[in-house]
């Protein structure tokens, strides 16, 4: 494990309150409140996924990421710790610029990589979530003390034009199969605004996870600890907290299921009995029927054909394909088509 460069340049120890640069929209994102109005008063109700990550959905997030059944962060690291060494050799990057980060434990093998290879980077984390963004740059400031971290607080849905543009080549990262987590017309203007913004030189790896035996994928979401069923409640807090609402998480259940036809699992609260929930934000009481269910979350699986396609017509060619022997899961490093790169 090589955590130091040999002659990298060194940085002073990060003071302990890490400033986040906050990333403008570039186009309106509705709020909590707009997210509300039309996810909550309307049935079917929904509300977007980025809500689950607050402090506490982050850290739920991450144990799920340990449980038996989720198997996709355990896949995805085996796959970045095999092919870290050839991603860093092949996109040379100068900074590396990681979508929804979260504690971006895996990329650790990318900076590993960056270290062996005596490459010095800037890690640009770009997460939702600002205090696990604060506590991971710190942290990772201490245990590389040759790497230049900035962390970039906001929402990825919001557009890229106000992200930094630095100097020198850079590898973006998206990670954990979050793509999934878009529906399709959003995955494919994210990745479209990525591609245009990348230039000569610069690559994207991500993560996708696969269609594969429906009772595996429905274990990764119904784990025995009930991580998943927590991390899923603990989004009525959020609306709690953030709404002035009154949703007793008592009376939800979680349920996970997979839709074959879609090829995602869809993440549900379902009530457990006819109630009423209070919504001082808005001014309103909501009614849940006995069995009445919320989307909270979509989560899409991938074909090789499908990832292709995504792929292709967001502009991007692919250079590389990292996938376990069971096919569980796709690790792609990938460029825009249209531009030439030293590779
Ligand atoms: N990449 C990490 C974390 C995945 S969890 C991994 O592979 O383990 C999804 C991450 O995306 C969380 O850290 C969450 O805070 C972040 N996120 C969710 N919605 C977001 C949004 N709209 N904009 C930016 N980050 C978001
Ligand atoms: C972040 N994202 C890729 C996870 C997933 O698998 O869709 C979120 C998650 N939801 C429940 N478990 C994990």
């Amino acid at each position: 494990m090589h955590k130091t460069l040999t002659d990298g340049a060194r940085q002073q120890l990060p003071p302990d309150r890490i400033n986040c640069f906050r990333v403008a929209p570039s186009r309106p994102v509705p709020n909590l409140l707009q997210d509300a109005r039309s996810g909550l008063l309307e049935r079917p109700r929904s509300m977007p996924p980025k809500y689950f990550y607050d402090d506490r959905g982050a850290r739920l997030f991450d144990a799920i990421c340990d449980t038996r059944e989720y198997y996709p962060t355990r896949t995805e690291d085996a796959l970045l710790q095999q092919h870290a060494r050839e991603i860093i050799d092949l996109a040379r990057p100068d900074h590396i610029l990681e979508f929804g980060s979260g504690t971006s434990r895996k990329t650790r093998h990318l900076l590993d990589a960056c270290a062996g290879l005596n490459r010095p980077v800037t890690y640009w984390p770009f997460d939702v979530c600002e205090p696990v963004l604060g506590e991971i740059s710190h942290a990772l400031m201490q245990d590389y003390d040759w790497l230049n971290v900035r962390p970039l607080l906001g929402d990825y849905h919001a557009g890229l034009d106000a992200l930094p543009v630095p100097e020198g080549s850079c590898l973006y990262l998206f990670l954990g199969g979050t793509i999934g987590n878009f529906d399709s017309p959003d995955a494919h203007r994210f990745l479209k605004e990525t591609c245009n913004r990348m230039r000569a030189g610069d690559h994207l790896v991500m993560g996708a996870d696969r269609v594969k035996a429906h009772a595996v994928l429905h274990a990764a979401y119904n784990d025995s600890d009930g991580i998943t069923a927590e991390f899923n409640l603990n989004l009525l807090k959020v609306l709690n907290r953030g709404l002035d609402a009154d949703f007793d998480p008592g009376r939800f259940s979680h349920s996970a299921v997979y839709n074959a036809a879609r090829e995602q699992i869809e993440m549900y609260l379902v009530a457990r009995e006819r109630h009423q929930v209070r919504i001082g934000a808005l001014g309103s009481v909501i009614r849940f029927l006995d069995g009445e269910s919320m989307l909270t979350e979509i989560s899409r699986k991938f074909s090789l054909e499908s990832l292709q396609a995504m792929l292709t017509a967001a502009g991007y060619t692919l250079d590389r394909h990292y996938q376990p022997d069971n096919g569980y899961y796709s690790l792609v490093l990938t460029r825009p088509a249209s531009v030439r790169s030293e590779v």
